[in-house]
């Protein structure tokens, strides 16, 4: 087991606790904050499969617990079940001083830590991420969001959570492609800002896309500790946090054009193929060597993720460009991209001109 603590000026210490086991440990570790109370905010397959063992854990402790479940998936992010899930909490009569515990992926953290941050203006809460992505990424480091139709993590707040759990036994039960879609955001701490990482990913770690749970547990602490630095130093993306963002500009266009929708690309996927794009585009701006990003995508391919834009379906280069440009990483209409100079060496390039990106999307397979 590791703990890995987050902190920053603007907000409370928290851990982050990565081990095996860790479900059946949540009530010791939570009663501390909880004084007494919790509700457990979960979707109904994870609810169903590890539910019972978190509400046992947290009763064994001495800690009551009610359970509030939203449809699986990111149609959940919405105002509509922000909205069901506050007036449930209101409903139970939560206090300001019990806890609000996210358990499930990165849809449930997001919309839980959202109602906490708004709930009697701001109650704790813990998170018990249940996904690969949610226990490298999303857990950590306070964004929560609901979705809007004019697009992604439009309407949120930034919220840290007062304890973080990952279970890593709790993966044993994630579909493959989830699996595959967290190892994504692994594989994009390496490529980031951690060379000797990304080796290590590419070879004796590779065991972890597979399920491995020693390999998954290393790639997810190693994962933390990148992300908890980051944050740490700028916790509301002033500048470095901005870098956690890399191939999402991509990636988010691409989510946006195929709707976000279940049987769509989940979004590490779209991350690991906007990923690739990045790289490429810097290696064809000769900001990186061509030999990094051919690493990167070989790297990327072998773990079973999309590499190219044609795996994902047909594409309009304009269409994909309005969406990028309309990404919430963009200011005041020019175009914020993260790029890197190499392998562990990414960075924020502004003001992008937008017809060498649109050739780029041409380039890369879509019409012009
Ligand atoms: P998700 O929460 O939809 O979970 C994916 C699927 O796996 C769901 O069907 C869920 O029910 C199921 N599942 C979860 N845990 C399981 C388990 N242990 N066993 C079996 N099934 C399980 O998706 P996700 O990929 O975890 O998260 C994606 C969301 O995270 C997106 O909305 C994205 O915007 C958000 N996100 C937020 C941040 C942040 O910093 N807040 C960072 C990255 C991503
Ligand atoms: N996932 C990007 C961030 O947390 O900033």
């Amino acid at each position: 087991m590791t703990i890995i603590p987050v902190s920053g000026a603007g907000f409370q210490t928290y851990d982050v606790v990565v081990g095996r086991g860790l479900l059946g440990q949540a009530g010791q570790r939570v009663a501390p904050l909880a004084r007494g109370r919790t509700v457990i905010v979960s979707d109904e397959t994870v609810a169903a499969i590890h539910g019972e063992a978190l509400r046992a854990s947290l009763e064994g402790a001495g800690v009551r617990s009610e359970m509030v479940t939203v449809p699986a998936g990111e149609a959940s992010k919405s105002f509509a079940q922000l909205e069901r899930v506050l007036d449930r909490l209101l409903e139970i009569g939560l206090d300001r001083r019990d806890v609000v515990v996210a358990m499930g992926g990165g849809v449930v953290g997001d919309l839980a830590g959202l109602a906490a941050a708004l709930y009697m203006r701001g109650v704790d809460f813990v998170q018990v991420p249940t996904t690969l992505l949610a226990q490298v990424d999303s857990s950590v480091g306070g964004k929560t969001a609901i979705d809007t139709p004019r697009g992604k993590n439009l309407v949120g707040a930034f919220h840290q959570p007062r304890l973080v759990l990952a279970d890593i036994d709790v993966l044993a039960t994630l579909p493959e492609k989830q699996l595959r879609s967290g190892w994504a955001e692994v594989l994009k701490h390496g490529l980031i800002c951690d060379a000797a990482f990304f080796d290590w990913l590419a070879g004796e770690g590779a065991a972890g896309a597979m399920g491995d749970p020693t390999a998954l547990e290393r790639a997810v602490v190693r994962s933390v500790e990148i992300k908890a630095a980051v944050v740490g130093e700028d916790e509301k993306e002033a500048g470095r946090r901005a870098l956690l963002n890399l191939g999402h500009t991509f990636g988010h266009a691409i989510e946006a054009e195929l709707g976000f929708e279940e049987a769509a690309l989940a979004h590490g996927e779209a991350v690991a193929l906007g990923c690739c794009m990045a790289f490429r585009y810097s290696a064809r701006l000769g900001l990186c060597p061509t030999a990094d990003a051919e690493r990167a995508e070989a790297v990327i391919k072998a773990a079973g993720l999309p590499t190219r834009l044609d795996q994902a379906g047909a594409f309009a280069a304009d269409r994909l460009l309005a969406l990028m440009a309309g990404d919430k990483k963009a200011e005041g209409g020019a175009l914020t991209l993260i790029l890197a100079h190499g392998i562990g060496q990414a960075f924020v390039a502004k003001n992008v001109d937008a017809d060498r990106v649109r050739a780029f999307l041409i380039e890369e397979g879509a019409a012009g």
